[in-house]
């Protein structure tokens, strides 16, 4: 059958798929002749390999008829324990049975626009946002609207419809601060009648090929979301489970969210001093006192999507902000990611970046 002919098949929530706009960056992002602040993903350098290694041998042997099996959709009950404690340390009420573990926090976003959503419902995200997000909510049929955020989060004045809605608090970073003294307690702390439905993940601190996170949000929604998940996989892998349930209950997990702070933080300082270096008084950036990047805004008109191929020729590399921003704006804004290269490489490639951008 010609490729074509399956277009007429294709459901209503296929036809609006989008393919992520950051995909096409892969190779850039691969090439070790390129200096790249264009990638998404954790350093490979943060994850706890050798402990991984001790714990999924050990569990596999030991027991298999947990970890090699199908288990509980909500995941197994220890970790759901150990999240609820995750949880109350930032800041909120929190117990095993508010907890659904997910495939990653990718696959919450997923379950909850499958949960929430009818074609046309209009949801509002955050610019720039994060395009997994979007694609979730553009596989659903929905209509995406852009509110204002700031360096604190969202512009409150720009919400006034949030009143009346159910906020998903998308916090896969909330452990990755480099400032001290910052106040990591979740949005989720400040809800007073159950609105807010909080994301967490492992992906950041541990390992993302863990796939590993979870879902906070009132019961009987909770239970919803649960049969929606039962249809998507029925559980959740449990060796990964079994795996990050080990680290959570040998208390492994603030030794080495100290140590992956500790190794962005330095990062992070390179990639702001460099930029302070070779664009100020041209761009403005976030500061980026969490997480693993900075969006930068150049003060000129120019759309850094324009720019991609000159950039790659000097040897550098950088997301353009465009596709993070669903209302069209953004076309002078760039991400950049400290996590990959190392310090001397953060500096070298900022300089050729200015050199891209000398107006
Ligand atoms: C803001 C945000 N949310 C969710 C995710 C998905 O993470 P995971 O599915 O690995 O938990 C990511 C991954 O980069 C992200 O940046």
């Amino acid at each position: 059958m010609h490729p074509m002919t399956f277009e007429r098949f294709l459901s209503r929530d296929a036809r609006n798929f989008r393919p992520s706009a950051i995909r096409a960056f892969a190779k850039l992002i691969n090439d070790p002749n390129i200096i790249s602040f264009a990638g998404g993903v954790p350093n490979p350098e943060t994850f706890p390999a050798d402990l991984i290694a001790e714990i999924a041998g050990r569990v596999i042997r030991e027991r298999r008829a947990v970890a090699l099996q199908y288990g509980p959709t909500r995941g197994l009950p220890r970790l759901c324990d150990s999240i609820a404690g995750i949880c109350r340390g930032r800041g909120f009420d929190c117990s095993a049975d508010d907890v659904l573990t997910t495939t990653g926090s990718q696959q919450a976003l997923d379950l909850i626009a499958h949960t929430l959503l009818d074609p046309g419902d209009v949801v509002l995200v955050e610019l720039p946002t994060y395009i997994g997000g979007s694609s979730s909510f553009f596989a659903r049929s929905a209509t995406l609207a852009g509110v204002a955020q700031d360096d604190e989060g969202i512009v409150p004045e720009s919400l006034a419809e949030v009143a009346a809605s159910l906020v998903i608090e998308d916090d896969p970073y909330g452990e990755l601060v480099y400032v001290d003294g910052a106040d990591t307690t979740a949005m989720k702390s400040r809800d007073v009648d159950g609105r807010v439905i909080y994301l967490g993940s492992f992906s950041k601190v541990l390992a993302p090929g863990l796939r590993c996170g979870w879902i906070v949000a009132p019961r009987p929604l909770l239970e919803r979301i649960e049969i929606a998940k039962q249809a998507a996989d029925l559980c959740s892998g449990m060796l990964d489970q079994s795996i990050v349930d080990e680290i959570c209950a040998a208390g492994e997990l603030p030794s080495q969210i100290a140590k992956v702070r500790a190794f962005y933080r330095g990062k992070r300082g390179v990639l702001i001093d460099a930029l302070e270096r070779h664009f100020a008084g041209r761009a403005h950036w976030t500061a980026a006192d969490g997480g693993l990047f900075t969006f930068l805004t150049l003060n000129a008109d120019i759309d850094t999507g324009e720019r991609v191929k000159d950039a790659v020729a000097r040897g550098v590399a950088y997301i353009p902000g465009g596709p993070f921003f669903v209302d069209g704006s953004g076309r002078n804004t760039m991400r950049l990611t400290f996590a990959k290269e190392d310090d001397d490489r953060i500096r070298e490639g900022v300089e050729r970046l200015g050199a891209v951008f000398p107006e």
